[in-house]
């Protein structure tokens, strides 16, 4: 099925009954006949958390279903009554009006939790639970509403079913993206029942597969919200500056109205304002030059501008930076002028003793503020999955650039036709809602996966959507890279055939930490790479518990070791011809079921720069001074 995504009017064909079939068991269940919400389907809504709406966060009810009986019966068949969690019923009223009545759960009595966040930080016996958990609360709607009504998921991890009082509203797959569904007709004046089913079980078809090394955060993570908007209204639009010095726009209404339908640009800042018409399928597109007086965002001047577009009764808001980023043989070039990547990696977790992946404002800011401020940065990998855009707005107002990736991640299941639309939906959800951040400069199709053919046609078809959704950003991978056994220095070649299909090449090395070699050796490092494009280290380095000395530097997980660890390996960075960049691992020490060493991991895995509760260790300044200095002699 070819479907179109966004304004792009891009067609790209999604396997989508390979979608109904793949991910978590919900998708392999009577639920996966509710209609599926993907990119292509809509509604996109993008730009939706500046709309007006109603935030549904704050007390849920849940209640586990571990054997998933409230999607299937025994059989796989439509479960009965009794363990349907979304009927629009008082279950206690019931059964006392009719003995002959069971149900064997009531989500209005059952325990309460804080939305958004991960189940596994709600209670003690909810930390390892993987699988379907159940959440309700009712909500209260004022008589004369007019327009439409969406509910909008910020992302919910990992598979969702969603009714609204006791109507099914549909079911999303993927755990990091955003997902809507209209709820107009399934709304009524006065009290509403939501309840939605997520559930977190990954299996071999879903994206990522089960082995990670991270914490799988189940649950409604980011912020639910009832959206409300004209009958016509602008379901997605893209404003940048091209690379000739253009400022395009594209735009797609949807609704009664939406053909032909008169729509204006405004910047007020730039006293810009551009009218046009929608066509037949309700789409604008339309450029003109960008104003003398557009100020270019970088991370040394984050100049956001507010864009608003008019059609009809609704008026679309962004706020808006313009930049352009490319690739000139092996040098990156922002707004012109050559670029070098100062960042570190991240995963989607707070500083604190008990994260529950909840990222507020003040949360994205306290994370980034330690790149920018405290590690003098100006970029961010934002592994190894899409995060919030709570996140990449932060980007934007702070003045860090971003790489944004889906988890294909280590053994994705590359000749499942399901998998692969699960991935493909995956990335034009990410791309199609963070084409207007200008933080965001290069989408990853995926993270250290290992070559065969299957992978490589599976990544050249993510890669062909990603320029297909966006022909402005840069495209990576984190490769794998041959090793010469018999040289004696580390020699290290880059063979994925791959790289021809990127414009940054991006490898994690780990020499020193996971290998035998010396700290010593690292300096003399021989890397075979292609001298035509730029190289990034997306990821090196060692864990540390912070606390933990070694005054002589040798033993592992020290935090003397992982210092020298880091002033060795920079040592080895700058010898590289074609380096433009680096993510070291990691920023934060972050919970990792792998890692279980009861002297310094205890769960967590220790590479970051700081502990879980914000603790720098040495490491941390040893970067820092190194981005102090970079940041002195420019790029290059
Ligand atoms: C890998 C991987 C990371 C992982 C890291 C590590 O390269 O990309 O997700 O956490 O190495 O081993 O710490």
């Amino acid at each position: 099925m070819c479907m179109r995504y966004g304004s792009l009017g891009r067609f790209v064909c999604l396997a989508a009954a390979g979608l109904a079939a793949s991910g978590a068991a919900l998708a392999q269940s009577p639920a996966a006949r509710l209609p599926l919400a993907t990119a292509a389907t809509e509604p996109l809504l993008v730009a939706a958390d500046l709309r007006e709406g109603t935030d549904l966060s704050g007390e849920w009810r849940y209640s586990i279903d571990p054997y998933r009986s409230g999607i299937a019966g025994f059989h796989g068949e439509t479960p009965d009554r009794g363990q349907q969690r979304w009927l629009d019923v008082d279950v206690r009223k019931a059964m006392a009006e009719d003995n002959r009545t069971l149900f064997e759960f009531d989500l209005a009595h059952s325990p309460a939790a804080q939305l958004p966040g991960s189940w596994l930080a709600a209670t003690p016996e909810l930390r390892h639970y993987q699988g379907l958990v159940w959440y309700q609360r009712s909500f209260t709607v004022a008589p004369g509403r007019k327009g439409r009504t969406f509910l909008r998921f910020g992302a919910a991890n990992y598979a969702t079913v969603v009714y609204l009082n006791g109507q099914p509203l549909g079911r999303h797959e993927g755990g990091f993206t955003p997902f809507a569904f209209e709820a107009t007709t399934a709304l009524r004046d006065g009290e509403n029942q939501i309840t939605i089913g997520v559930d977190s079980a990954a299996t071999a078809a879903t994206v990522p597969p089960p082995v990670t090394d991270w914490e799988n955060y189940g649950g409604i993570t980011r912020e639910v919200r009832l959206v409300q908007t004209p009958e016509t209204y602008v379901d997605d639009a893209w404003v940048r500056l091209t690379r000739d010095g253009k400022l395009a726009v594209e735009a797609r209404l949807r609704g009664p109205a939406a053909a032909n339908a008169p729509v204006r640009l405004a910047i007020g800042e730039l006293k810009l304002e551009l009218a046009g018409k929608t066509d037949a399928m309700g789409t604008w597109r339309a450029t003109m030059t960008a104003p003398r007086a557009l100020v270019r965002w970088s991370p040394e001047q984050p100049r956001l501008y507010d864009v608003t577009l008019s059609a009809g009764d609704d008026r679309w808001r962004d706020r808006i930076g313009f930049r352009t980023i490319e690739r000139r043989g092996p040098d990156l070039l922002l707004n012109g002028k050559p670029l070098f990547l100062r960042g570190i990696s991240m995963h989607e977790e707070e500083i604190g003793a008990n994260p529950a992946r909840i990222i507020t404002p003040a949360n994205a800011r306290a994370l980034l503020g330690e790149i920018k401020t405290g590690l003098n940065g100006n970029y961010v990998r934002l592994s190894h999955y899409p995060h919030s855009e709570v996140m990449t707005r932060a980007a934007d107002e702070l003045g860090l650039l971003v790489w944004s990736e889906v988890p294909v991640y280590w053994m994705v299941a590359w000749d499942n036709p399901a998998t692969l639309a699960t991935a493909r939906n995956m990335l034009a959800e990410n791309i199609l809602r963070d084409r207007n951040r200008a933080s965001v400069v290069i989408w990853s199709v995926a993270n250290e996966t290992p070559v065969s053919e299957a992978r490589n046609a599976f990544l050249r078809t993510l890669v062909s959507d990603t320029r297909r959704l966006d022909d402005t950003r840069l495209v990576s991978a984190a490769l794998l890279v041959e090793r010469d056994r018999a040289a004696a220095v580390p020699t290290m070649t880059m063979v994925d055939p791959l790289a021809a299909d990127l414009d940054v090449l991006s490898i994690n090395t780990y020499n020193g930490w996971y290998t035998q070699d010396r700290l010593t050796d690292l300096p003399g490092s021989v890397w075979r790479v292609p001298a035509d494009k730029p190289l990034v280290f997306s990821e090196f380095g060692a864990d540390a518990k912070a606390g933990f000395h070694s005054p002589d530097r040798q033993q592992k997980f020290s935090e003397e070791f992982q210092a020298e660890f880091y002033r060795k390996t920079l040592e080895m960075a700058d010898r590289v011809p074609t380096l433009r960049g680096m993510s070291p691992w990691i920023l934060k020490d972050f919970r990792s079921p792998r890692r279980q060493n009861p002297d310094f991991q205890q769960g967590w895995n220790r590479k970051g720069l700081i502990s879980e509760t914000g603790v720098r260790k040495q490491a941390f300044a040893v970067l820092a001074d190194y981005y102090a200095r970079k940041a002195a002699v420019g790029a290059r």
